[in-house]
């Protein structure tokens, strides 16, 4: 069955969906997106994406053409009209397309902004057998560029990197700069030494997660200690348990990393119950 996609404005069967050869997503990754995910048939922390999404386009003078209603309302189209139960709404705003390439921005009055919204199903989300498992990581060097905080479309080493994981028998890589993890190829990373949970503080070397957020507020609630610092690879090698966290695998369990087991193997104790705690509490938040 066609899955029924938002485009500026219109809601289309996917194949009749088009955008422009002149968007500037597609020269330049010239835009933002959000991955907003979906459990019984409603969006866990909507509000944050939207508020991250605000943060992206002002860093890149992007006006947000839609107001927070209205964004909601073309999600839960979305998920009503394609009958999501469990998977993700993906958002994407593009600064447009003007009609010729230029590295200078368009002129916001005549070129107005992309839209693009899209659901993916994913019916093993919550019930993963990933999750039961534990993921196991490779480490490469973070090559990116200094303003990660922004939640561009420019995924292309981040991919690389997780290609160069699989080719290596591991499921992701964690980037690392000057010796610490920076985070995963699509997630935030975290360790957890004598029941410390450690993952790094927030600046423009990496995203700021939405779930990263959440859990760690209920890790503080659960009277778990944080510590919001830079860890090497040598301490994350020797630590007792690890884990990464977005939208779209809530926490999930390293058990591996550049080959190294950590503690026996398998998920973690702390990593597990945080997955529990993150699941229940989304779930009971959802809207
Ligand atoms: N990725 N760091 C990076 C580099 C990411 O791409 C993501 C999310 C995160 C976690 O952010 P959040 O908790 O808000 O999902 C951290 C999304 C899921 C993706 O690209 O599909």
């Amino acid at each position: 069955m066609s899955r029924i996609v938002h485009v500026n404005g219109a809601y289309l069967p996917e194949d009749q969906a088009r955008v422009s050869i002149f968007d500037r997503g597609f020269l330049m990754a010239d835009g933002v997106y959000e991955v907003t995910t979906v459990i019984d048939g409603k969006l866990i922390d909507f509000d944050g994406h939207l508020a991250r999404l605000q943060r992206s386009l002002d860093e890149l003078g992007i006006a947000n053409p839609m107001k927070r209603d209205q964004w909601l309302e073309v999600h839960r189209q979305l998920v009503a009209q394609n009958g999501l139960d469990q998977g993700m709404v993906y958002l994407q705003v593009t600064r447009g397309a003007p009609g010729d390439r230029d590295f200078v921005f368009p002129d916001p009055e005549t070129t107005t902004p992309t839209v693009v919204l899209f659901t993916q199903s994913n019916p093993a989300l919550v019930d993963s057998p990933k999750a039961k498992k534990g993921i196991k990581v490779i480490t490469i060097d973070d090559i990116r560029w200094g303003r990660r905080d922004i939640k561009t479309v420019q995924l292309l080493y981040p991919s690389m990197g997780k290609m160069m994981a699989i080719r290596q028998g591991a499921d992701d890589a964690w980037m690392v700069q000057d010796g610490d993890v920076t985070e995963g190829s699509s997630n935030n990373a975290y360790i957890i030494k004598d029941g410390r949970i450690i993952t790094r503080a927030l600046s423009s070397d990496i995203l700021h997660g939405i779930t990263r957020a959440a859990v760690l507020r209920f890790a503080r609630e659960a009277q778990m200690p944080v510590e919001e610092r830079s860890f090497t690879v040598d301490e994350a090698k020797s630590a007792d348990e690890a884990f990464v966290t977005s939208a779209s695998t809530f926490v999930m369990p390293v058990v591996e990393i550049d080959g190294a087991k950590l503690g026996a193997g398998i998920p973690g104790p702390l990593a597990t119950r945080l997955r529990e705690i993150y699941i229940e509490e989304s779930r009971k938040a959802a809207i």
